[in-house]
């Protein structure tokens, strides 16, 4: 399954696709994580450990290597590069731990109101090249919509869009429906997060629609304090999300 992880700021993004990704590979299945938010939080939710999280550098940041492999160094004559060749980059900057590879992507800033096209292609690119790998891909996107419009996302089987009780929003969820379906993305899921009160679940349900929630999750005390969840409550969450597995990959694959 081939998922990216949307939603509005703060409900719950990265701790779903640390989660998604963690049960995966507790399956026994090969786990490609990508973490596509500017804070870049993944590698301490997936529980990676510090040494090596410290040192990360997000793809983005390598402005040179995306331009050239765009086309668009100095040089280069200044023809965008369409389908610019990756595999050598992906091999280089995936790091792995348990059992999780995983690549920091970053996002592009567009500049000044400049265009970012070329390297955000380049980043398209390194998507398109791990979808077509026989291993999961579970994506952290950042908050809010733009990247829809950027379409670094689009190569996956569907969106997992978090919802929140007390940050549900109808408007947000059927735009985000609209914008995947215009680059081409019909699955879009709900996974529903902190819910703690019976009326909660329809109040969300209410918020999206015929969008369905796949997945329910409650609110686990104790993952406030840190992006690692090597605690009770994460433990609690992943073992909660893990029997929900097959429901989500049901709806976002089939
Ligand atoms: N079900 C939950 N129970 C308790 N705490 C939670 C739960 N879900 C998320 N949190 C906590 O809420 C905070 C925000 O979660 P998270 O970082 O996953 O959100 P996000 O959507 O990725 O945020 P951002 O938009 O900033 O990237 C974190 O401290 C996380 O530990
Ligand atoms: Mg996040």
């Amino acid at each position: 399954m081939k998922v990216a992880v949307v939603g509005k700021g703060g409900v719950g993004k990265t701790t779903v696709s640390a989660t998604l990704a963690r049960a995966l590979a507790d399956a026994g299945r090969s786990v490609y994580a990508i973490d596509a938010d500017p804070n870049n939080c993944l590698a301490y939710a997936l529980g990676f450990p510090p040494e090596l999280a410290d040192r990360i550098e997000p793809l983005s940041e390598m402005t040179d290597l995306l331009a050239e492999r765009a086309g668009t160094a100095p040089g280069q004559g200044g023809i965008h590069v369409l389908n610019p060749e990756v595999k050598d980059i992906i091999e280089e900057y995936t790091i792995a731990s348990n059992g999780i590879k995983l690549l920091v992507m970053g996002t592009i800033e567009k500049g000044g109101g400049g265009c970012a096209c070329p390297e955000s292609n380049t980043l398209r690119a390194v998507v398109r090249e791990l979808v077509d790998l026989p291993d999961d891909l579970v994506m952290d996107m950042e908050a809010g919509l733009e990247h829809l419009g950027r379409g670094t996302a689009r190569h996956v089987d569907g969106l997992i869009a978090v919802v929140a009780p007390h940050a549900s929003s109808a408007r947000t969820i059927l735009r985000i429906r609209d914008l995947a379906a215009e680059i081409g993305l019909k699955r879009v899921a709900v996974i529903a997060n902190r819910v703690t009160k019976p009326e909660d679940r329809g109040r969300i349900q209410e918020s999206i629609g015929d969008i369905p929630i796949v997945a329910e999750l409650g609110q686990y005390d104790g993952l406030e304090s840190d992006c690692t969840h090597d605690s009770e409550a994460g433990r609690r969450l992943l073992t909660d999300l893990a029997a929900q597995l097959p429901a989500i990959e049901a709806a976002v694959t089939a």
